[in-house]
């Protein structure tokens, strides 16, 4: 995984305007306005890749504490490239920070790809204090199984253009409905959140189900 990232990471801003037709910048605005931050919010941005979240944070909330944190090296450079303070190189399965230590927590498209969803969860839980809040955006299995079916082979196609264009490799990108094929619907993530004791959870989806905001109270 660490790999994959580590070579993808040069053109993974690219990929992700092209991959939601340009989307992904105003549902991640939007996953911003939901997390009602304080003004001086403690706010990790995990699986940060680039650090778009930190970024987005920042410009709606200048005076908030925003952690930027990655399995990934190369994407921790870029993300301090792109004026992540002190990016932290660390683990979903094994956060390093304190208990209740967290206002917010924010994961973009990282959720598919930790080893164990339910532990994960676990771990946010864990770092957000009482009241703070979950805030995540993913790719998930549409229930509608014609859907689901074309827009994973719309995914697979993706993949393999642009992999072939951009690093001669069809492959590098079929990652992403790989990861999705055993992953969860949109209501089946709302319900895996509330079993880990969070509360007034709320999903707003995107693209008939394939693409989702959660927002989850501890
Ligand atoms: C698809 S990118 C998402 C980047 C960014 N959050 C966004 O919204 O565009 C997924 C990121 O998850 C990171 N990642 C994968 N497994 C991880 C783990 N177990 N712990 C922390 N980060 C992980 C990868 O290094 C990669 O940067």
């Amino acid at each position: 995984m660490r790999r994959l990232f580590g070579v993808v990471a040069p053109r993974y801003d690219f990929i992700t305007r092209v991959f939601s037709y340009g989307m992904d910048r105003s549902w991640k605005r939007r996953a911003v306005e939901m997390a009602g931050l304080a003004e001086r919010a403690t706010v990790l941005d995990l699986a940060c890749g680039t650090g778009d979240f930190s970024k987005l944070v920042h410009a709606r909330r200048p005076q908030a504490i925003t952690i930027a944190c990655d399995l990934t090296e190369e994407m921790l450079r870029l993300a301090r490239q792109g004026g992540a303070r002190d990016p932290v190189c660390g683990d979903a399965a094994c956060l390093p920070f304190q208990d209740n230590s967290l206002d917010a927590v924010f994961v973009g498209y990282g959720l598919r790809n930790f080893p164990e969803l339910a532990a994960s969860i676990g771990e946010l839980h864990r770092v957000l204090r009482p009241g703070g809040r979950l805030i995540t955006l993913d790719f998930f299995l549409p229930e509608n199984h014609f859907w689901r079916r074309l827009f994973l082979i719309y995914l697979y196609e993706q993949g393999a253009i642009w992999g072939w264009l951009l690093h001669r490799e069809p492959r590098i990108y079929t990652y992403i409905p790989d990861s999705l094929q055993s992953f969860v619907t949109v209501p089946e993530f709302s319900r895996a959140l509330a079993s880990a004791k969070f509360h007034h959870v709320t999903a707003l989806p995107f693209v008939l189900g394939g693409i989702a905001i959660h927002c989850a109270t501890k």
